[in-house]
């Protein structure tokens, strides 16, 4: 894969789009992807899940990180919570190393580091340790060679949780709901990743907004659109998730959206954000070689 993907990615036209992956001695490192919104119930989680599913599904190598405590992205694969061996919260307050963490999603190429609600105290845990916005960075970077892909599903806050997952990430996507007051927060949102990019870490690109819950019959949801457009040109993604009811059932079985119904509206629009975000990254097909060996360990 090195030599095909990566060396496209390099020359691509988007290659500035893509500020981390770093060419020492011919190793290459994961793009880290963090999903944000401080506003609830936007998509977050259901972008993290079925973007990481098509990737994996894409032949890449894929981790999926889940930083919130609400664990709706565990929940999302099917994993079930009480019966993890451990979690992000160990792996952040330092008492498990993240190998111990990493599970297999039961999809081919596509792993998960799982939380449940005890990751909430990480917050007042960490208050006294220096540094502590960029443990999930650190944690991260030991395993950077072994994915393709890093994507982080954030919380609904601007709390640690989400500046750890901007701290660690090379791009973040911002998932917009199509409804009254979506652009609400967004400044503010908009304010943090620009901080986080001045102070914590300069390398932090916005890679787009996706607008979530569209739809085209009603004049609201194009008034968003036009909205959006104008005050952030060339930002929104081509892409638009319908408001879909299959994109809503497909986590009570813990089925990504393709597992569930791949012919529905919603997988076809998250299949246009795949592309799309890859063409973003100046990527313009899948890696020459299947999932990189020895990515789970
Ligand atoms: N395009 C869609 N059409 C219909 N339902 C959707 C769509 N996207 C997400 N949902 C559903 O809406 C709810 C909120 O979505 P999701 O959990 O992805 O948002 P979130 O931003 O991660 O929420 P939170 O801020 O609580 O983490 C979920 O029940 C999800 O299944
Ligand atoms: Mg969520």
């Amino acid at each position: 894969m090195r030599g095909t993907v990566w060396a496209e990615r390099k020359s691509g036209p988007a290659a500035a789009a893509w500020p981390r992956v770093l060419y020492k001695s011919e190793r290459r490192m994961a793009y880290i992807l963090t999903l944000a919104n401080q506003k609830g119930g936007v998509g977050k989680t259901t972008t993290a899940v079925n973007l990481s599913a098509f990737l994996a599904d894409q032949g890449y190598s894929v981790l999926l990180v889940d930083a919130d405590p609400q664990g709706n992205a565990t929940t999302s694969l099917g994993l079930v919570k009480t019966a993890l061996p451990a979690t992000l919260y160990e792996a952040m307050l330092g008492q498990l190393p993240l190998d111990h963490v990493i599970v297999p999603s039961g999809r081919s190429g596509l792993y998960l580091v799982p939380s449940t609600l005890q990751l909430a105290g990480v917050t007042v845990e960490l208050l006294q340790q220096q540094e502590r916005e960029r443990r999930l960075a650190r944690l991260l970077q030991p395993h950077s060679e072994s994915y393709d892909f890093i994507c982080i599903d954030s919380p609904p806050s601007l709390g640690l949780l989400t500046v750890n997952a901007l701290v660690a990430a090379a791009g973040v996507l911002i998932p917009l709901q199509c409804e009254y007051l979506a652009m609400e927060g967004l400044a503010q949102l908009l304010g943090t990743v620009e901080r986080v990019r001045q102070h914590l870490n300069p390398g932090l690109h916005l890679i787009g907004i996706l607008m979530t819950m569209f739809d085209r019959r009603t004049r609201l949801s194009l008034e968003v659109l036009q909205e959006v457009q104008r005050h952030l040109p060339g930002k929104m993604f081509n892409a638009l998730i319908p408001r879909n009811v299959r994109l809503g059932e497909a986590p009570s079985h813990g089925m990504t959206i393709w597992e569930y119904d791949q012919q529905c509206q919603g997988a076809m629009a998250y299949q246009l954000l795949g592309r799309e975000f890859l063409g973003r990254l100046g990527i313009s097909s899948a890696p020459a070689q299947q999932h990189k060996e020895g990515a789970y360990v």
